[in-house]
């Protein structure tokens, strides 16, 4: 039996800082409101040119360059984003080519937050399966091409940057993707959403349109919490693992207040809850990786340790993965 391990990390953040301070300029809204509400003092934002795909392929390079791996070696390259550069084609068809990734297929994965988990899981099953030994999987989003910066209820939350993994197949048991899981429930898709410029409704100049995203927020917040607590939950009962055993519980980055609440409901002390919000805020599908690879290189997350990665995003959708590092 196969089983897939982190061979590699990387993340990458755009250098552009936007500040509480920047956003109290914009809209009308506080350092203090922000920083009690979300825990975000900062965020990193894409400048003029930069794009999913930049972010993308910076963070792959780190992760191939840490794993030592060549790019002939990587099979497949899987991108998890819900901000493409196109609508078509993939971000991941771009990584392969400014990588010179060319015996690798590719895909991108749209499972908004959720995104990262999702990838991980698929490549998880690739390599289980035998198809594949090594399979880039990448998170990255830029949020902010999509914010509007009048709308104070989202403007303070969202952020750019990129987090990727080499995933790679082992004989060894015990280390790697021990569980992975997803869920979605689509009655919610009204509640967080980009309603325009997709097939819907194409973007039109001479339309009112509205092509930065909606949030009904507290209702997202509530659905967060009770998703991400229960699937933490069901990822342990299912590997046979104890909360005592988790070394750290790694929530998607959403809101330092969702990231409390389910730390509580599941009994985590904070010493082992990971979050480096403040200085990063929600980059979506990039916010995960992007954790694990500052706190690794910050010397907190050791090699062996056991890590309870569970995120949510717009759909709703939800997932939770216990990996061995
Ligand atoms: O990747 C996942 C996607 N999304 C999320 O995870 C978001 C989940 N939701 C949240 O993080 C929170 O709901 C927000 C941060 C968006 C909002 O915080 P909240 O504590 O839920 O505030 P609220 O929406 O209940 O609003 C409370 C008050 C309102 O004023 P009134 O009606 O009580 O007078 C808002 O207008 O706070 C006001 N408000 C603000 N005030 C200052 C909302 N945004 C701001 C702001 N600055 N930026």
């Amino acid at each position: 039996m196969y089983r897939s391990i982190i061979r590699g990390i990387g993340s990458h953040l755009p250098q552009n800082r936007l500040t509480n301070a920047d956003i109290e300029k914009m809209v009308d809204t506080s350092d203090a409101w922000i920083t009690s509400r979300t825990g975000i003092s900062e965020r990193r934002i894409a400048s003029p040119g930069e794009a999913t795909s930049n972010f993308a392929t910076e963070a792959a390079k780190k992760a191939m360059d840490q794993a030592g791996i060549s790019a002939e070696d990587i099979e497949m390259v899987i991108v998890a984003t819900e901000t493409p550069d196109y609508l078509f084609p993939p971000v991941a068809v771009i990584v392969q080519h400014r990588l010179g990734l060319n015996k690798a297929g590719v895909m991108d994965i749209h499972a908004t937050c959720a995104g990262f988990i999702t990838a991980l899981q698929t490549a998880d099953q690739y390599i289980r399966s035998g198809m594949y030994q090594n399979i880039l999987v990448i998170g990255a989003d830029t949020l902010s091409r999509f914010t509007d910066y009048t709308d104070r209820s989202t403007c303070i939350l969202f952020a750019d940057g990129a987090g990727a993994l080499v995933v790679s197949r082992s004989e060894t048991e015990d280390i790697g993707i021990i569980h992975t899981a997803t869920h979605a429930n689509g009655e919610h898709v009204q509640s967080l959403l980009i309603p325009s410029g997709g097939s819907l409704d194409p973007f039109n100049p001479s339309k009112e349109q509205k092509t930065t995203m909606y949030m009904d927020g507290p209702k997202i917040f509530k659905l967060a919490v009770s998703v991400m607590s229960e699937t933490a939950k069901e990822v342990l009962d299912k590997s046979g693992y104890s909360v005592d055993q988790v070394n750290f519980l790694i929530p998607h980055q959403a809101n330092q207040r969702i990231i409390d609440a389910v730390a509580k409901n599941m009994d985590v002390p904070q010493e082992k809850v990971i979050s480096n919000i403040k200085y990063v805020g929600n980059n979506s599908s990039a916010t995960i990786p992007i954790a694990i690879d500052a706190n690794m290189k910050a010397g907190k997350i050791k090699k062996g340790d056991t890590l309870l990665l569970v995120a949510f995003g717009a759909g709703l959708i939800w997932g939770g993965a216990l990996i061995k590092i």
